[in-house]
Protein backbone atom coordinates (compact mmCIF):
# COMPACT_ATOMS: atom_id res chain seq x y z
CA UNK A 1 0.00 0.00 0.00
CA UNK A 2 1.58 3.59 -0.67
CA UNK A 3 1.53 6.20 1.74
CA UNK A 4 -1.61 8.25 -0.35
CA UNK A 5 -3.40 4.66 -0.35
CA UNK A 6 -2.58 4.44 4.32
CA UNK A 7 -3.68 8.15 3.84
CA UNK A 8 -7.23 7.58 2.20
CA UNK A 9 -7.67 4.94 3.95
CA UNK A 10 -7.21 5.95 7.52
CA UNK A 11 -10.06 6.98 9.44
CA UNK A 12 -10.05 11.09 9.65
CA UNK A 13 -12.57 13.95 10.94
CA UNK A 14 -13.09 16.74 9.27
CA UNK A 15 -14.18 19.65 11.38
CA UNK A 16 -13.52 22.81 8.53
CA UNK A 17 -15.55 22.24 5.70
CA UNK A 18 -18.29 24.69 4.17
CA UNK A 19 -21.11 23.16 2.47
CA UNK A 20 -21.31 26.17 -0.12
CA UNK A 21 -17.38 25.71 -0.53
CA UNK A 22 -17.79 22.39 -1.58
CA UNK A 23 -20.03 22.63 -4.68
CA UNK A 24 -18.10 21.09 -7.83
CA UNK A 25 -17.65 23.79 -10.48
CA UNK A 26 -19.77 21.17 -12.96
CA UNK A 27 -23.08 21.14 -9.89
CA UNK A 28 -21.80 24.90 -9.75
CA UNK A 29 -22.54 25.14 -13.39
CA UNK A 30 -25.89 23.35 -13.65
CA UNK A 31 -27.62 25.18 -10.63
CA UNK A 32 -26.57 28.48 -11.77
CA UNK A 33 -27.72 28.06 -15.14
CA UNK A 34 -31.36 26.51 -13.39
CA UNK A 35 -31.57 29.31 -11.73
CA UNK A 36 -30.50 32.19 -14.04
CA UNK A 37 -28.13 33.25 -11.84
CA UNK A 38 -25.59 35.62 -13.60
CA UNK A 39 -21.97 35.02 -13.81
CA UNK A 40 -19.21 37.71 -14.30
CA UNK A 41 -17.64 38.10 -18.00
CA UNK A 42 -19.44 35.09 -19.44
CA UNK A 43 -16.81 33.18 -17.79
CA UNK A 44 -17.50 29.65 -17.99
CA UNK A 45 -18.18 28.55 -13.96
CA UNK A 46 -14.98 26.12 -13.63
CA UNK A 47 -12.22 29.32 -14.74
CA UNK A 48 -14.34 30.71 -11.99
CA UNK A 49 -12.24 28.74 -9.41
CA UNK A 50 -9.54 30.97 -9.11
CA UNK A 51 -8.56 33.59 -6.85
CA UNK A 52 -5.72 36.62 -5.87
CA UNK A 53 -7.03 36.23 -2.27
CA UNK A 54 -9.58 35.93 0.47
CA UNK A 55 -11.37 38.80 -0.87
CA UNK A 56 -11.49 37.59 -4.61
CA UNK A 57 -12.31 33.87 -3.48
CA UNK A 58 -15.51 35.28 -1.05
CA UNK A 59 -17.30 37.02 -4.00
CA UNK A 60 -17.41 33.36 -5.85
CA UNK A 61 -18.33 31.23 -3.35
CA UNK A 62 -21.71 34.06 -2.94
CA UNK A 63 -22.06 33.57 -6.47
CA UNK A 64 -22.25 29.10 -5.43
CA UNK A 65 -24.38 30.46 -2.25
CA UNK A 66 -27.02 32.15 -5.05
CA UNK A 67 -27.35 29.36 -6.89
CA UNK A 68 -28.31 27.02 -3.99
CA UNK A 69 -32.13 27.40 -3.99
CA UNK A 70 -34.72 24.67 -3.23
CA UNK A 71 -34.55 21.56 -0.75
CA UNK A 72 -33.39 19.35 -3.60
CA UNK A 73 -29.86 21.54 -3.91
CA UNK A 74 -29.34 21.85 -0.85
CA UNK A 75 -29.88 18.24 -0.23
CA UNK A 76 -27.95 17.51 -3.19
CA UNK A 77 -24.90 19.76 -2.50
CA UNK A 78 -24.70 18.01 0.83
CA UNK A 79 -24.89 14.84 -0.02
CA UNK A 80 -22.05 15.20 -3.02
CA UNK A 81 -20.00 17.23 -0.22
CA UNK A 82 -20.40 14.41 2.27
CA UNK A 83 -19.44 11.34 -0.45
CA UNK A 84 -16.51 13.52 -1.63
CA UNK A 85 -15.58 13.42 2.28
CA UNK A 86 -16.44 9.59 2.31
CA UNK A 87 -14.33 8.72 -0.21
CA UNK A 88 -11.04 10.24 1.43
CA UNK A 89 -11.63 8.38 4.64
CA UNK A 90 -13.69 11.03 6.95
CA UNK A 91 -15.72 8.89 9.06
CA UNK A 92 -17.12 12.27 10.82
CA UNK A 93 -18.20 15.88 9.37
CA UNK A 94 -18.83 19.01 11.39
CA UNK A 95 -20.40 20.86 8.04
CA UNK A 96 -20.39 24.62 8.12
CA UNK A 97 -22.98 26.49 6.02
CA UNK A 98 -23.53 30.44 5.73
CA UNK A 99 -27.48 31.23 6.28
CA UNK A 100 -27.30 35.00 5.39
CA UNK A 101 -25.94 34.29 1.89
CA UNK A 102 -29.11 32.17 1.07
CA UNK A 103 -31.66 34.05 3.42
CA UNK A 104 -30.39 37.25 0.72
CA UNK A 105 -31.77 35.38 -2.24
CA UNK A 106 -35.37 34.68 -0.27
CA UNK A 107 -34.21 31.18 0.84
CA UNK A 108 -35.97 30.00 4.14
CA UNK A 109 -33.92 28.88 6.89
CA UNK A 110 -36.43 25.90 7.01
CA UNK A 111 -35.88 25.21 3.46
CA UNK A 112 -31.83 24.77 4.22
CA UNK A 113 -32.04 22.65 6.75
CA UNK A 114 -34.82 20.25 5.31
CA UNK A 115 -32.32 20.21 2.41
CA UNK A 116 -29.37 19.99 4.48
CA UNK A 117 -30.65 17.14 7.17
CA UNK A 118 -31.80 15.09 3.98
CA UNK A 119 -28.29 14.70 2.59
CA UNK A 120 -27.14 14.06 6.11
CA UNK A 121 -29.58 10.86 5.70
CA UNK A 122 -28.65 9.93 2.05
CA UNK A 123 -24.81 10.18 3.22
CA UNK A 124 -25.45 8.36 6.43
CA UNK A 125 -27.09 5.72 4.52
CA UNK A 126 -24.77 5.01 1.88
CA UNK A 127 -21.61 5.71 3.27
CA UNK A 128 -21.94 5.04 7.14
CA UNK A 129 -20.85 9.15 7.32
CA UNK A 130 -22.08 10.54 10.48
CA UNK A 131 -22.55 14.42 9.85
CA UNK A 132 -23.51 17.24 12.02
CA UNK A 133 -23.95 21.20 11.30
CA UNK A 134 -22.77 24.78 12.08
CA UNK A 135 -24.51 27.69 11.14
CA UNK A 136 -21.75 30.34 10.62
CA UNK A 137 -22.73 34.39 10.75
CA UNK A 138 -20.61 36.30 8.36
CA UNK A 139 -18.93 38.35 10.32
CA UNK A 140 -19.32 41.51 7.74
CA UNK A 141 -22.92 41.71 9.01
CA UNK A 142 -21.46 42.81 12.22
CA UNK A 143 -23.01 42.51 15.90
CA UNK A 144 -26.56 42.97 15.37
CA UNK A 145 -27.12 40.93 12.73
CA UNK A 146 -25.28 38.79 14.46
CA UNK A 147 -28.31 38.39 17.38
CA UNK A 148 -30.76 38.41 14.34
CA UNK A 149 -28.63 34.97 13.31
CA UNK A 150 -28.42 33.24 16.75
CA UNK A 151 -32.38 34.42 16.98
CA UNK A 152 -32.84 32.07 13.86
CA UNK A 153 -30.54 29.16 14.93
CA UNK A 154 -31.76 29.27 18.58
CA UNK A 155 -35.68 28.84 16.98
CA UNK A 156 -35.29 25.81 15.01
CA UNK A 157 -32.54 23.74 16.17
CA UNK A 158 -32.39 20.11 15.00
CA UNK A 159 -29.80 18.13 16.61
CA UNK A 160 -27.92 18.30 14.57
CA UNK A 161 -27.05 22.03 15.06
CA UNK A 162 -24.25 21.66 17.50
CA UNK A 163 -22.94 24.88 17.24
CA UNK A 164 -21.83 28.26 15.43
CA UNK A 165 -19.37 29.76 13.67
CA UNK A 166 -18.33 33.27 12.74
CA UNK A 167 -16.62 33.53 8.95
CA UNK A 168 -16.14 36.00 5.82
CA UNK A 169 -13.51 38.65 6.05
CA UNK A 170 -12.29 38.80 9.30
CA UNK A 171 -9.98 41.84 9.19
CA UNK A 172 -12.51 45.05 9.65
CA UNK A 173 -14.62 42.80 12.48
CA UNK A 174 -12.57 42.13 14.86
CA UNK A 175 -13.14 39.04 17.35
CA UNK A 176 -14.38 41.19 20.27
CA UNK A 177 -17.39 43.03 18.50
CA UNK A 178 -19.33 39.03 18.74
CA UNK A 179 -18.65 38.45 22.36
CA UNK A 180 -22.29 39.48 23.37
CA UNK A 181 -23.30 36.58 20.67
CA UNK A 182 -20.71 34.11 22.05
CA UNK A 183 -21.74 34.33 25.46
CA UNK A 184 -25.64 33.86 24.61
CA UNK A 185 -24.75 30.74 22.35
CA UNK A 186 -22.83 29.22 24.61
CA UNK A 187 -25.58 29.88 28.00
CA UNK A 188 -27.70 27.99 25.25
CA UNK A 189 -25.74 24.68 24.71
CA UNK A 190 -23.94 25.56 22.25
CA UNK A 191 -20.28 25.14 21.01
CA UNK A 192 -18.67 27.85 19.35
CA UNK A 193 -15.45 28.14 17.15
CA UNK A 194 -14.10 31.46 14.99
CA UNK A 195 -12.20 31.94 11.95
CA UNK A 196 -9.38 34.23 13.58
CA UNK A 197 -5.79 34.77 11.54
CA UNK A 198 -6.26 33.80 8.52
CA UNK A 199 -5.20 37.10 7.40
CA UNK A 200 -6.41 38.90 10.35
CA UNK A 201 -3.30 39.83 12.82
CA UNK A 202 -2.18 37.43 15.90
CA UNK A 203 -4.43 40.07 18.28
CA UNK A 204 -7.45 38.09 16.60
CA UNK A 205 -6.16 34.51 17.80
CA UNK A 206 -5.53 35.96 21.12
CA UNK A 207 -8.92 37.96 21.22
CA UNK A 208 -10.73 34.62 20.32
CA UNK A 209 -9.35 32.73 23.38
CA UNK A 210 -9.11 35.61 25.79
CA UNK A 211 -12.49 37.48 25.13
CA UNK A 212 -14.58 35.09 23.43
CA UNK A 213 -13.32 32.56 25.75
CA UNK A 214 -13.04 29.70 22.99
CA UNK A 215 -10.88 26.93 22.75
CA UNK A 216 -11.02 26.09 18.74
CA UNK A 217 -9.64 28.76 16.74
CA UNK A 218 -10.41 27.98 12.46
CA UNK A 219 -7.05 28.75 10.91
CA UNK A 220 -5.07 30.65 12.95
CA UNK A 221 -2.43 31.22 11.04
CA UNK A 222 -0.96 34.65 12.50
CA UNK A 223 -0.62 33.14 15.91
CA UNK A 224 3.34 32.66 14.80
CA UNK A 225 3.24 36.19 14.74
CA UNK A 226 3.29 36.15 18.23
CA UNK A 227 5.75 33.56 20.21
CA UNK A 228 4.45 34.34 23.80
CA UNK A 229 0.54 33.79 22.31
CA UNK A 230 2.06 30.36 20.48
CA UNK A 231 3.76 28.97 23.57
CA UNK A 232 0.31 29.69 25.84
CA UNK A 233 -2.17 28.00 22.85
CA UNK A 234 0.20 25.15 23.53
CA UNK A 235 -0.09 24.74 26.91
CA UNK A 236 -3.94 25.21 26.49
CA UNK A 237 -4.13 23.12 23.70
CA UNK A 238 -6.02 25.41 21.60
CA UNK A 239 -6.82 23.79 18.69
CA UNK A 240 -6.08 24.89 14.76
CA UNK A 241 -8.76 23.62 12.34
CA UNK A 242 -5.93 24.28 9.32
CA UNK A 243 -6.39 23.70 6.03
CA UNK A 244 -2.94 23.68 3.81
CA UNK A 245 -4.38 24.45 0.47
CA UNK A 246 -6.68 27.58 1.66
CA UNK A 247 -3.46 28.89 2.46
CA UNK A 248 -1.97 28.96 -0.61
CA UNK A 249 -4.83 31.51 -1.69
CA UNK A 250 -5.76 33.56 1.19
CA UNK A 251 -2.50 33.97 3.22
CA UNK A 252 1.02 35.40 2.88
CA UNK A 253 1.96 31.84 3.28
CA UNK A 254 2.17 30.36 -0.40
CA UNK A 255 4.56 27.50 -0.41
CA UNK A 256 4.11 24.90 1.52
CA UNK A 257 7.88 23.52 1.15
CA UNK A 258 9.28 26.94 2.40
CA UNK A 259 10.36 26.73 5.73
CA UNK A 260 8.79 29.33 7.64
CA UNK A 261 5.02 28.24 6.60
CA UNK A 262 2.70 28.94 9.33
CA UNK A 263 1.32 25.94 9.38
CA UNK A 264 4.91 23.69 9.39
CA UNK A 265 5.83 26.35 12.53
CA UNK A 266 2.61 25.33 14.17
CA UNK A 267 3.29 22.14 14.18
CA UNK A 268 6.90 22.37 15.36
CA UNK A 269 5.88 24.77 17.77
CA UNK A 270 3.90 21.86 19.44
CA UNK A 271 0.73 23.24 18.75
CA UNK A 272 -3.00 21.32 18.83
CA UNK A 273 -3.15 21.55 14.73
CA UNK A 274 -5.37 19.34 13.45
CA UNK A 275 -6.04 19.23 9.45
CA UNK A 276 -8.68 19.98 7.05
CA UNK A 277 -10.26 21.62 3.68
CA UNK A 278 -12.26 24.65 4.17
CA UNK A 279 -13.71 24.56 0.63
CA UNK A 280 -12.23 21.44 -1.13
CA UNK A 281 -13.43 21.78 -4.79
CA UNK A 282 -12.68 25.33 -4.81
CA UNK A 283 -9.24 24.97 -3.92
CA UNK A 284 -8.85 21.90 -5.98
CA UNK A 285 -8.49 19.86 -2.78
CA UNK A 286 -9.92 16.75 -1.28
CA UNK A 287 -9.00 15.67 2.74
CA UNK A 288 -6.95 12.51 1.81
CA UNK A 289 -4.92 15.41 -0.60
CA UNK A 290 -4.33 17.81 2.51
CA UNK A 291 -3.28 14.90 4.34
CA UNK A 292 -0.84 14.03 1.12
CA UNK A 293 0.41 17.92 0.96
CA UNK A 294 1.70 17.83 4.76
CA UNK A 295 2.79 14.32 4.76
CA UNK A 296 5.43 15.35 1.51
CA UNK A 297 6.05 18.33 2.64
CA UNK A 298 6.85 18.82 5.82
CA UNK A 299 8.08 15.04 5.70
CA UNK A 300 5.71 13.27 8.26
CA UNK A 301 6.05 9.99 9.56
CA UNK A 302 2.73 8.13 9.39
CA UNK A 303 2.96 7.82 13.24
CA UNK A 304 2.42 11.40 13.11
CA UNK A 305 -0.33 11.41 10.10
CA UNK A 306 -2.46 8.83 12.86
CA UNK A 307 -1.46 11.60 15.86
CA UNK A 308 -3.18 14.01 13.41
CA UNK A 309 -5.95 12.30 12.52
CA UNK A 310 -7.21 11.35 16.04
CA UNK A 311 -6.35 15.13 17.28
CA UNK A 312 -9.21 15.74 14.79
CA UNK A 313 -11.16 13.26 16.39
CA UNK A 314 -10.14 14.43 20.18
CA UNK A 315 -11.48 18.44 19.21
CA UNK A 316 -14.50 17.27 17.61
CA UNK A 317 -17.89 18.64 19.51
CA UNK A 318 -18.82 14.98 19.78
CA UNK A 319 -19.84 13.52 23.52
CA UNK A 320 -17.31 12.02 25.38
CA UNK A 321 -18.33 8.51 25.02
CA UNK A 322 -18.99 8.04 21.92
CA UNK A 323 -15.40 9.98 21.25
CA UNK A 324 -13.52 7.67 23.77
CA UNK A 325 -14.81 4.46 22.05
CA UNK A 326 -13.99 5.91 18.37
CA UNK A 327 -10.34 6.95 19.09
CA UNK A 328 -10.03 3.77 20.82
CA UNK A 329 -11.19 1.88 17.49
CA UNK A 330 -9.83 4.60 14.75
CA UNK A 331 -6.54 4.07 16.76
CA UNK A 332 -6.44 -0.09 16.49
CA UNK A 333 -7.19 0.08 12.73
CA UNK A 334 -4.99 3.05 11.91
CA UNK A 335 -2.27 0.23 13.89
CA UNK A 336 -2.99 -2.26 12.15
CA UNK A 337 -2.65 -0.24 8.41
CA UNK A 338 0.58 0.73 9.71
CA UNK A 339 1.74 -2.84 10.73
CA UNK A 340 0.24 -4.52 7.59
CA UNK A 341 0.23 -2.06 4.63
CA UNK A 342 3.12 0.23 4.51
CA UNK A 343 6.03 -0.44 3.69
CA UNK A 344 8.84 -0.47 6.55
CA UNK A 345 11.42 2.09 6.36
CA UNK A 346 14.40 1.07 5.11
N1 LIG B 1 -15.85 31.05 4.13
C1 LIG B 1 -15.50 29.97 3.41
N2 LIG B 1 -14.16 29.84 3.39
C2 LIG B 1 -13.64 30.86 4.12
C3 LIG B 1 -12.34 31.27 4.48
N3 LIG B 1 -11.26 30.59 4.09
N4 LIG B 1 -12.21 32.37 5.25
C4 LIG B 1 -13.28 33.06 5.65
N5 LIG B 1 -14.53 32.71 5.35
C5 LIG B 1 -14.72 31.62 4.60
ZN1 LIG C 1 -13.29 28.28 6.71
Amino acid sequence: MSLSSFIQSMPKAELHLHLEGAVSAATFAELAALHSVPLPDGKPTSELYSYGNLLDFLKVYDLVCASIKTVDDFSRVTFEALERCAKAGARYVELFFSPHAHLAHGVAYSTMLEGILDGFRRAKERYGLVAKLIPAHAKPLGAEGGERFLDMVLAERPAEVIGIGFDYDERPNPPPMFAGIVERARAAGLNVTNHAGEDGPAEYVRDTIDILGLRRVDHGYHVVDDPALMERCREMGIVFTCCPSTTLTTTVWRDLAAPDHAIRRMMEAGLNVTIHTDDPPMFGTTLDREYALIAEHFNLSPAKLKQIALAGLSAAWLDDSVKQAWLADWSTEIDRLIETELPLPS
